[in-house]
């Protein structure tokens, strides 16, 4: 019979001849996972290695630990099976709304996690929308597999250590000390360009994936970055309309289609980066158009009226 010796949280098991010993363990082992369970944010990873001392000396513990998960392997529609699937260094989900963009995000990041114990970010416009949108998504589908959830960090932990920073884009500097191995940034089309470059930054020095999904807005850095990526062997972009959605009700779409102006169901429905129409020159980008010194206009520039 194995005996245990609780250490901490550090259980020894060593060998012992003695039954009695056994039900002591047993006993000591059950108070210390019950004392677990008392805490208002246990730790599922305390538990579960209490727990396999338990398994150790084969007592059937009933229930409380989960069984071991399944492969982490959600249906995805073809495209976002395309984009999750992309062994791309950088790649993107472009889609219309509701095409699925953040759910296919939130596989590729967890089946990345999964892989190995990394460090990685899941990135949104807003606090708000990290919180309200990013969250539930990835505690949805890593569902059984997160061992941690600290909210008040907004950090996740799954079975195997991985960590999922959640974070906003709002503030890009605050992104300047990570070190990640892996990072997800949604609906990148609302957030300025610096946001990608300090995240691909991060992942310098781990060589890691970076991938956006997001609604197109106009031609900002994002139609940029993926005219740059259809000719780059390092980058994969997959391009999905609403309607590609098979869950969404396509009387829903021409609804929409009759109430919005063209260009701007274009961009929202079917993915397209339509040069904005209020805008006399449609590639104008503030990011690269405006200037932060002052402009001068010189004497002697020829002038047109
Ligand atoms: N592969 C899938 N299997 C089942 N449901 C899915 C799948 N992909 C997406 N969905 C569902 O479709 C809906 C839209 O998905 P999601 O929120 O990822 O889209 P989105 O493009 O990020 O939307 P939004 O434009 O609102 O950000 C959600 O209810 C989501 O759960
Ligand atoms: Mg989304």
């Amino acid at each position: 019979m194995p005996k245990a010796t609780q250490t901490g949280l550090k259980f020894e098991l060593v060998e012992s001849p003695d039954e009695r010993e056994s039900d002591d363990i047993v006993a000591a082992v059950k108070s210390r996972m019950e004392s677990i369970i008392r805490k208002p944010d246990f730790d599922l990873d305390d538990l579960k290695k209490a727990a396999d001392v338990l398994k150790k000396v084969t007592v059937d513990i009933g229930g409380i630990i989960p069984a071991a998960p399944a492969p982490f392997e959600p249906e995805l529609f073809e495209y976002q099976k395309r984009f999750a699937m992309s062994r791309a260094r950088y790649s993107g989900l472009i889609g219309g709304v509701r095409s699925g963009k953040t759910y296919a995000g939130a596989v590729k990041a967890i089946k990345r996690a999964l892989l190995l114990p990394t460090t990685g970010a899941a990135v949104a416009p807003t606090a708000a929308m990290a919180r309200d949108v990013l969250v539930p998504q990835y505690a949805e589908l890593a569902a059984e597999r997160i061992i941690k959830w600290n909210a008040s960090v907004g950090e996740m932990t799954l079975s195997n250590g991985s960590k999922i920073l959640f974070r906003s884009g709002d503030n890009p500097e605050r992104l300047m000390g990570l070190t990640l191995d892996w990072f997800h940034l949604d609906e990148a089309a609302q957030l300025p360009r610096r946001v990608w470059e300090v995240l691909v930054n991060r992942t310098i020095s781990t060589g890691g994936p970076g991938f956006l999904t997001t609604t197109p807005r106009g031609r900002n850095w994002v139609w940029e970055l993926v005219r740059k990526w259809e000719s780059d062997p390092d980058s994969e972009v997959v391009i999905a309309k609403t309607s590609d959605n098979p869950l969404i009700d396509p009387l829903e779409i021409d609804r929409a289609r009759r109430q919005l102006d063209p260009r701007y169901f274009r961009q929202q429905f079917e993915a397209s980066f339509e040069a904005e129409g209020l805008r006399v020159y449609d590639d104008f980008d503030p990011d690269e158009h405006v200037l932060e010194e002052t402009w001068r206009i010189e004497k002697d520039w020829p002038t047109y009226a």
